[in-house]
């Protein structure tokens, strides 16, 4: 049995957190520091800059979480940390500070592999509260991971059972959305800004290219379709171009992923559900395609509330207690590792 609260870390990209959950995966407390400010200037994540914001914030949201639940360091029963893939400089910052509480209170360390993190949340006791999902989500089901950073259809089987059943060959989606965003001239991070301007567009104004659209498998592409984008741009005159031209880039991306989904659903027949993770689960538009190819598969759609679809560390947590209810855990020799497959 876990003896106490476990203590989640995250800071393996450009949002730094901390979060404190009670055995059972009741959240005690969490808190987010996202690097926007410093990072915005560049247009991407600068990961010199975002390694030293998170050793300079990291130690006070440990903190700051455990003060608002009340909880001493002595009476945690773990520290689970994101200990891969992302940028090496963060990881070390994250993995040493839980090791170093792991060393100071004699706790069990936890590496926690962030794909697994956003794998796990489905799962989350939270979901089934505010009835996002009805009982439990059981094991086998599709996750679809759609950030910045990965694009994937991964079966999850079990605890430690993935099986990726097709990935992007070139960029992921949430990148897909950031350079198309850029070259119509949006802010960095171009998913929202985009989102937004679609809302006045008309999704059939631009016929845009439909990468891997009824082909086998469950691949993505998408730098055709960031490609076709950049040849629209300069023949775009005004604002309702712009919006029209957003409009059908986030329809198209809407289509295939639902495509891509539905082609997953047939490598997993099995599944109990269809989960979301990412930045780009917050697009209605997406949600709504992949909510509609998964009642069409008889499946629910598990989109869980935004704020853990995005980098956060509730989810690295609850891995961390699925691991420890398992009997897993590292040793304080544990490297982290930019790439880490699941
Ligand atoms: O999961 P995430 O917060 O960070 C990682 O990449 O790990 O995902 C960030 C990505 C960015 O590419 C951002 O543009 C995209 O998610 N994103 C969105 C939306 N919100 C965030 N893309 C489309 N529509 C959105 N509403
Ligand atoms: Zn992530």
């Amino acid at each position: 049995p876990i003896r106490g609260p476990v203590l989640g870390l995250e800071a393996s990209c450009d949002e730094t957190a901390a979060a404190l959950l009670a055995p059972d995966g009741t959240i005690l407390a969490e808190a987010v520091r996202s690097q926007l400010a410093e990072h915005t200037p560049f247009g991407g994540v600068v990961p010199e800059i975002a390694a030293r914001a998170h050793l300079a914030h990291l130690p006070a949201l440990a903190a700051q979480v455990m003060g608002q639940a009340g909880v001493r360091p002595a009476e945690l029963g773990g520290i689970a940390a994101t200990a891969g893939p992302g940028l090496i400089g963060g990881l070390i910052v994250g993995a040493s500070f839980g090791k170093g509480m792991a060393i100071a209170h004699n706790l069990p360390f936890v590496a926690v592999n962030h794909l697994e993190g956003h794998a796990l949340t489905a799962r989350l006791p939270l979901l089934r509260q505010t009835g996002v999902v009805e009982g439990e989500v059981a094991f086998p089901y599709l996750l679809l991971l759609l950030s910045g950073g990965h694009c994937q259809c991964v079966a999850v089987e079990g605890l430690g059972r993935y099986r990726r059943l097709g990935s992007t060959l070139d960029d992921a989606v949430g990148e897909a959305f950031d350079k198309s965003a850029k070259l119509m001239g949006l802010p960095w991070p171009g998913g929202p800004a985009l989102e937004k301007l679609a809302a006045s567009g008309d999704p059939m104004r631009f016929p845009l290219p439909r990468p891997m659209l009824g082909r086998p498998g469950c691949d993505f592409s998408f730098s055709g379709l960031k490609t076709a984008v950049a040849q629209l741009v300069p023949k775009l005159e005004n604002e309702q171009d712009r919006a029209d031209l957003a409009a059908a880039f986030q329809r198209v991306v809407a289509v295939v992923l639902a495509d891509r989904a539905r082609n997953a659903l047939a490598m997993l027949p099995d599944a109990t559900a269809m989960v979301v993770a990412g930045g780009v689960a917050a697009n209605q538009g997406v949600r709504a395609a992949l909510a509609a190819e998964a009642g069409r598969a008889g499946l629910p759609l598990v989109a869980p509330p935004i704020r853990l679809c995005t980098d956060n560390a509730v989810m690295i947590a609850w891995a961390g207690i699925e691991r420890l209810r398992a009997g897993l855990t590292d040793g304080l020799d544990h490297a982290p590792r930019p790439r880490w497959p699941l």
